[in-house]
């Protein structure tokens, strides 16, 4: 497969308000108030088989975010849908994540939002999953490095303000794991630094934690729950501490980028026998199913 890099990204065409843009062409203004001040939200889908997985959770959760930072919706949602699908037909790729950006727009800097806002900035950008890793990690199952929860109080909103997260990922990445689990205060995980965190208890209970502005309501959770309700699995939403996981028999991350995904270790420690658990593993498939995602 073809190696992404800025100058030769391996999806190449972007939509950027209104074109269609080579993916190295494509650009927003240095006003952009995402790139000043952070000012913007976003979301990524899954695509498979040229199709967005859980479109309209995305879409729900998107428009959420706006409307809980007083940002206009771009466009309405039928348009979008028609942006999302040249989007991938685009740059030609059946499987892969889109991305899409939403900024309050290119204004004269200033903290206070602007009370006629301009336009706001849309972006589209996609790209290939790398399927051998994802298959991998699948396989073998990841290790977790549990990381404190320095973010802010709204992490219900999926903001780009995103230091928090990938501080805590490249910590993770320091310690040899793959993600981060975050840890509040009182030493509870709230959720990985860019996945919804899951354990399975002592008594085969799976366990994530309850939804607030501590977390993103992560749509793949949502859709996975939804699936464990339908397959009577019992479920419990609770916050639960790291010493809980650590004695858990099993523990995965949910996320579009990969639903189910096996934690085997968590800051070293094994968890259960230390292969994928195969709760972890039936939850997955569930979810694979229910969202219409054959071979995943
Ligand atoms: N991250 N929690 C956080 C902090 C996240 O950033 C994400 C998603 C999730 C899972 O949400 P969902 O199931 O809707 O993808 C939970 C995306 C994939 C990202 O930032 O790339």
């Amino acid at each position: 497969m073809q190696k992404w890099t800025a100058r030769n990204p391996v999806g190449r065409i972007a939509y950027v308000n209104g074109r269609y843009l080579p993916h190295a062409a494509a650009g927003v203004h240095i006003e952009d108030r995402a790139l000043q001040l952070g000012d913007g939200i976003y979301e990524v889908t899954n695509v498979v088989g040229g199709k967005p997985i859980d479109e309209e959770p995305h879409l729900d959760r998107m428009e959420r975010s706006l409307r809980e930072l007083g940002m206009e919706i771009p466009m309405c949602r039928a348009a979008l849908k028609v942006v999302m699908r040249e989007v991938i037909a685009r740059n030609r790729i059946a499987n892969g994540l889109l991305y899409l950006q939403v900024t309050r727009g290119a204004v004269k800097r200033d903290h206070v939002p602007p009370k006629n806002p301009p336009r706001p900035t849309l972006i589209l950008t996609m790209r290939a999953q790398d399927v051998g890793a994802f298959a991998t990690r699948m396989e073998k199952g990841i290790a977790v490095s549990t990381q404190p929860d320095i973010r802010w109080g709204r992490c219900d909103i999926k903001t780009v303000q995103l230091l928090p997260n990938l501080l805590a990922k490249q910590a993770a990445k320091q310690a040899g794991a793959f993600e981060a689990w975050l840890v509040d205060a009182d030493g509870y995980v709230t959720e990985g630094a860019s996945t919804n965190a899951w354990i399975v208890d002592g008594v085969g209970n799976v366990v994530t934690r309850d939804l607030s502005n501590a977390i993103l309501p992560g749509v793949t959770r949502k859709i996975m729950l939804e699936a464990m309700d339908e397959a009577q699995i019992k479920v419990v939403e609770r916050k639960f501490t790291v010493a809980e996981a650590l004695a858990a028999r099993e523990a995965f991350i949910s996320s579009a980028t990969g639903a189910a995904v096996p934690v085997v270790t968590i800051d070293g420690k094994t968890i259960g026998n230390g292969t994928p658990g195969p709760l972890t593993r039936r939850i997955h498939d569930l979810y694979a199913t229910k969202a219409g995602i054959k071979n995943a």
